[in-house]
């Protein structure tokens, strides 16, 4: 016992030690970064060759570092450590495989691979713990492709809706389509489902994706909430029309109206100091130089850390949206598809998380997120938390995206760090 304590207190950073995770992590994940759907930029969305091509990959890192692997029905990649005993329950820890279109390389891959690096790690020292440790590379996050954001983690806790199961993506395709083509059945989600006890909880590592860190001169930083999210579909009904021959008083624009109703919502966010609002996604229809656009539709994503503020606010610009149809002469049709409530995470694995940064030396700020993550889907399953790694200019959602080696490296200690200390806690409250 005393020599397990010495071996893992030397394991601890200290200022000017060499990297022993970093570098390694970098090349990682820039090979990750490189499986791509559009050479030039990385694009990977979910059940995209690309994803598929990167879910083989990971699959064969996970084999490597010691793991035992298996993807669900909808391709979520799970590569499980087994503990002292086989057959006890685990420690998730993991992230996502899936970006934005012309993402940056760390949302999502920093997380899945740190968390094989911790258990590599485990490996190499042939450390078992009480629990087993499980990876997830989880398939779904961005709703990138399909309006289903966080649909895997969902599946996983069971409450994915099947109705996800028919979005479309922008050609048309089912993700029942999509998973059929990629050899899944999706009739087989419920599969993906986990009792509660066999995940004893749940750790991600990701990328702030915000300024907080570094604002603070601090690489980590121990979450203690994620902000509720909203997001709508909006389709403005016009009449399309010759541009050259139809006076301006008797057009019925659907993107001029469209404009109206997204300066209201930029007005309407930002009026409060606890909310924002974004229209990221818009098509234009017909989509001619020489036609009036009959018909436009476009997202609304909507968040914030305060459920009846975003519910208000919501509401109110809803109701301006028919304001501003209404005066126009078009008609509007809103589908909100999905609402996610703020949520707190666990205190007792945040608390471990605090301690676990602290102990790699570092201060352990604690911060909220704006940005969702399937932490805060699995946290209706088990404790969950989440540790943030600095990056550059709070730059996210961008291929600038960045992150340093040294902060890498640090990520890597403390997520090892507190997988351990969640293992002692946990298994003392067993
Ligand atoms: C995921 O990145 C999200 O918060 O949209
Ligand atoms: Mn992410
Ligand atoms: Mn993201």
């Amino acid at each position: 016992m005393q020599k397990q304590t010495n071996r893992r207190s030397s394991r601890i950073a200290t200022k000017g030690a060499a990297l022993r995770f970093g570098p390694a992590l970098m090349r990682r994940l820039d090979a990750l970064g490189s499986i791509t759907e559009i050479p030039g930029q990385l694009t990977r969305r979910y059940l995209s060759l690309a994803h598929l091509a990167s879910v083989r990959q990971t699959e064969a890192w996970m084999a490597e570092a010691g793991m035992a692997v298996r993807t669900d029905p909808l391709f979520s990649l799970f590569g499980r450590y087994e503990g002292k005993k086989p057959g006890v329950p685990a420690i998730m820890i993991g992230s996502h495989l899936d970006t934005v279109v012309d993402a940056g390389r760390y949302d999502g891959g920093l997380g899945v691979l740190a968390a094989i690096a911790v258990v590599a790690e485990l490996s190499r020292l042939g450390e078992r713990l009480e629990h087993a440790v499980e990876v997830a590379a989880f398939g779904e996050e961005e709703g990138s492709r399909f309006p289903t954001h966080i649909l895997t983690s969902s599946a996983l806790v069971g409450a994915a809706k099947p109705a996800l199961l028919d979005a479309r993506d922008a050609d048309g395709m089912t993700v029942r389509e999509a998973l059929a083509a990629a050899g899944g059945d999706a009739k087989a989600y419920r599969a993906c489902a986990r009792k509660k006890g066999e995940i004893a909880a749940y750790l991600e590592l990701h990328i702030e994706q915000g300024p907080v860190l570094e604002t603070k001169g601090l690489p980590l930083g121990a979450v203690t909430a994620i902000n509720g999210s909203v997001r709508s579909v909006v389709t403005v009904t016009g009449f399309a029309g010759h541009a050259g021959t139809v006076p301006m008083g008797a057009r019925r624009d659907a993107l001029t109206a469209a404009s109206e109703m997204i300066l209201a919502l930029e007005r309407l966010a930002a009026a409060e100091r606890d909310l924002v609002a974004t229209v990221g996604r818009m098509k234009v229809l017909p989509g001619a130089q020489n036609v009036i656009p009959g018909r436009v539709e476009f997202t609304i994503d909507m968040r914030s850390p305060a459920d009846a503020l975003r519910r208000r606010a919501h509401a109110r610009l809803l109701a301006d949206l028919r304001r501003i149809a209404k005066q126009r002469g078009l008609g509007v049709d809103i589908d909100t598809f999905q609402e996610n409530p703020a949520l707190m995470l666990d205190a007792g694995v945040v608390e471990v998380v605090s301690e676990a940064i602290a102990a790699c030396g570092q201060e352990p700020l604690r911060l909220a997120s704006g940005a969702g993550h399937d932490a805060g889907i699995m946290a209706k399953l088990c404790p969950s938390a989440m540790i943030f790694v600095r990056c550059k200019d709070g730059v996210s959602h961008n291929p600038a995206e960045s992150i340093t080696a040294a902060d890498a490296d640090l990520g890597v200690q403390a997520l090892l760090e507190a997988v351990r200390r969640l293992d002692r806690r946990l298994g003392r409250r067993r």
